[in-house]
């Protein structure tokens, strides 16, 4: 079943390995004039396009990765009128508030609040430079046939915090092995059928109603994500957890790890219940290698918390055995984000309070944004009686809309204890829906 031989030069590098550079911008746009945007799709953007095989060798890689994607708005002015059949793809990010948890659009960019974005290009490269000099030349060859609606520049973080998001947190460990693509995978990693994550392939649920040109395209979800990283630092200091071997500051890590599931070296919780363990945390052969079952279990005991909360961050969005058999539940999403915004200053640090804007840059591919991202935060993070009833929000990701969110869990020494978040640590700036199509499907549908 898995004899999927995939055509690796037609589907864009972004969505199965990802550019992977330490710097990516977000270049947001607006199509101006559809006959002269196709044109250069074709004679300029498309021969740009960063495929897989690009990436997979060092040798071929550009100095500067350029992906693209649309959003079903900017099909439209494509005149590109099939349905993809995903409906918050089709409704666009906005229309598909209520199901976020985001306190309405108070806090999201004004550019994302509406429907004009019709497609963003991803630039990814080792310097800022770089990329700005392409963009310059992308913009010089497409001229006023669009127009800049928003960007963003991603960075990842200086120095050892490199590969770390902004609260500290090694990011990029666990993303699921795509079959028919990675045939290696490492002990813990879902194995998700092709058609998960990619259109139009064998497991994509909505197989017989696609259209033909949307094969090995996938929906690229984007959401410009703010923490709050001062005031997340500050939780943390004064609600540590007590226990006698613990000092305080261990404490306090012991329950940021246990939010995230992770210490900050990317150690499972579940694995390395007190102390963060970097050598078990860099180790790509053991660091994913866990299921929340004890050796012996059968099924995880609905009551035991001690060594990982049911609401901790990667518990909620990928409940591994929790909810038995992973392979074909089609909740799995390939992430691919960057940081965004500069390292807390030493003003915001002593004042704890957030005064430059960081964060994440979340990126994520699915072949259904209803059974990936949007299901992940609706049906999961933001569910209260997700895995089990009274198990509260993730305190990461998960949302109220801006109303305070109850965590259980999080105490090892009194795991009935419920933990109030008064405020959000993470906060939806908003994003769009997109569709990254194959290098066949711009060249012969999106551009003629
Ligand atoms: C894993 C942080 C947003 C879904 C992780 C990890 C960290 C993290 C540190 C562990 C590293 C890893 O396993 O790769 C954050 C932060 C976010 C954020 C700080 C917001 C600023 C999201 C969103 C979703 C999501 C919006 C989806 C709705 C996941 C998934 C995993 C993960 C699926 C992997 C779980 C696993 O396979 O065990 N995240 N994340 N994250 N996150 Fe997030």
């Amino acid at each position: 079943a898995n004899a999927v031989s995939l055509n690796l030069t037609d589907i864009q590098g972004d969505i199965l390995i990802g550019m992977k550079k330490n710097k990516e911008l977000f270049f947001f746009f607006g199509i101006e004039n559809a006959t002269e945007f196709k044109a250069k799709l074709k004679s300029d953007i498309l021969p740009l396009v960063t495929t897989t095989t690009q990436l997979l060798d060092n040798t071929t890689q550009p100095t500067t990765a350029l992906n693209i994607a649309f959003s079903q708005t900017g099909l439209f002015a494509l005149n590109i009128t099939d349905n993809l059949n995903d409906a918050p793809f089709a409704g666009g990010q906005l229309a598909d508030i209520g199901n976020l948890g985001d306190p309405g659009t108070t806090n999201w960019v004004p550019q994302f609040v509406g429907t004009d974005i019709h497609g963003v290009i991803l630039l990814a490269s080792d310097t800022v430079d770089n990329i700005n000099t392409e963009l310059a030349s992308i913009q010089s060859k497409l001229g006023d046939c669009i127009t800049e609606i928003y960007s963003l520049q991603g960075a990842a973080r200086p120095g050892n915090e490199q590969g770390h998001e902004h609260f500290g947190f090694q990011d990029g460990i666990s993303n699921p092995a795509v079959s028919g693509y990675d045939s290696n995978p490492v002990a813990g990693q879902a194995v998700v059928p092709t058609g998960e994550i990619l259109v139009g392939e064998e497991g994509d649920s909505f197989l017989s109603s696609r259209p033909a040109w949307a094969k090995d395209g996938s929906f690229l979800v984007f959401r410009q994500l703010k923490q709050i990283v001062p005031e997340f630092n500050k939780f943390l200091l004064d609600n540590p957890i007590h226990i006698p071997a613990l000092t305080p500051e261990q404490g306090s890590e012991l329950l940021g790890a246990r939010m995230i599931g992770r210490w900050k070296s990317g150690a499972p919780v579940f694995l390395a219940p007190l102390v963060d363990d970097p050598i078990l945390g860099g180790d790509r052969t053991r660091n994913n290698n866990f299921t929340y079952l004890l050796p012996g279990q059968t099924a995880v005991n609905a009551t035991d918390q001690s060594r990982c909360p049911f609401s901790a961050h990667v518990r909620k969005t990928r409940p591994r055995a929790d909810i038995g058999l992973e392979t074909n539940n089609h909740h799995h999403i390939v992430r691919g984000g960057i940081p965004y915004g500069p390292e807390v200053t030493a003003a915001e640090a002593a004042s704890n309070t957030t005064t430059i804007e960081r964060g994440l840059a979340f990126v994520c591919y699915q072949s259904s944004t209803a059974a990936g991202f949007r299901f992940l935060q609706q049906a999961w993070a933001d569910n209260t009686s997700f895995v089990h009833g009274g198990v509260g929000f993730d305190p990461i990701i998960g949302a109220n809309q801006g109303a305070q969110r109850v965590v259980n869990g999080l105490d090892p020494t009194d795991p009935s204890r419920n933990i109030t978040l008064i405020t959000d640590f993470v906060v939806s700036r908003g994003g769009e829906y997109f569709f990254s199509p194959s290098l066949s499907a711009i060249a012969n549908t999106l551009s003629v």
